[in-house]
């Protein structure tokens, strides 16, 4: 994953703190069994930049015009080995990922009952593989920053990315409680899902309270 321009653009900022999660260094140290293999198999992906996308019910990006039918089925192939895809659903140049979960359903519960995301700064704890992160940009944010310490998610959000790398939306492996630096620069955080797998679940609200700023609104 080529995180150079996020990484240009948060250097002189209150995000500084996450470039530890974003420096070629941490990546290569994590040792998940198979993230080795993952890195080599993304970079196999085609990088074709989708002339479109769509943050609706299906995530999608391209459409079957813009491949030719051997490209789509090697990236099929690819996104395939990448199973389980637990989020979703996404369309990838008309190549449908069928995901175990309805994301979409959760989705549309939640977004008529929160304040607007346009122009925010948006954290989203246990992203997963960042599907809400791309709904999010419907309603166009200045910046989401997803973030999940599992890689195999993570890694399908890598995926993604090779057809969309302009988008303001960045997946960084880690967990929340790895940021030790108060961040005191997002407006929104997500934390769905995360914390009635805490220990401590007063912590983590607090540990995602040092990265907001100004106005509080949980989801
Ligand atoms: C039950 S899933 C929820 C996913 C999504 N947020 C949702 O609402 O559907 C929990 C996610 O949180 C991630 N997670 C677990 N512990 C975490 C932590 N300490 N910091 C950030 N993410 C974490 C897991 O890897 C998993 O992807």
């Amino acid at each position: 994953m080529d995180y150079s321009e996020f990484n240009g653009s948060i250097s002189d900022s209150e995000l500084a703190p996450l470039l530890s999660f974003s420096s070629e260094s941490y990546l290569r140290q994590l040792k998940h069994g198979d993230f080795p293999r993952w890195r080599k198999h993304l970079e196999s992906i085609p990088t074709i930049a989708a002339s479109n996308c769509d943050f609706g019910d299906v995530v999608s990006m391209g459409s079957v015009s813009e491949t030719d039918d051997k490209t789509r089925e090697g990236i099929r192939g690819l996104l395939l080995e990448m199973t389980p895809w637990r989020k979703g659903p996404f369309d990838v140049f008309g190549i449908q990922i069928d995901p175990e979960w309805r994301s979409n359903l959760k989705w549309n519960r939640l977004q008529n009952n929160i304040s607007s995301l346009r122009g925010k700064k948006v954290l989203d704890v246990g992203c997963g593989n960042g599907y809400y992160g791309f709904r999010m940009l419907e309603q166009d944010p200045e910046l989401v920053v997803g973030i999940d310490p599992h890689l195999a998610y993570v890694a399908q959000f890598w995926a993604l990315k090779r057809f969309a790398a302009d988008l303001p939306l960045h997946v960084l492996p880690c967990a929340l409680e790895q940021i030790s630096e108060p961040l005191q620069c997002f407006e929104l955080f997500f934390p769905r899902g995360v914390i009635y797998h805490r220990r401590s679940p007063i912590d983590h609200l607090l540990r995602c309270k040092h990265c907001l700023v100004r106005e509080v609104n949980w989801f």
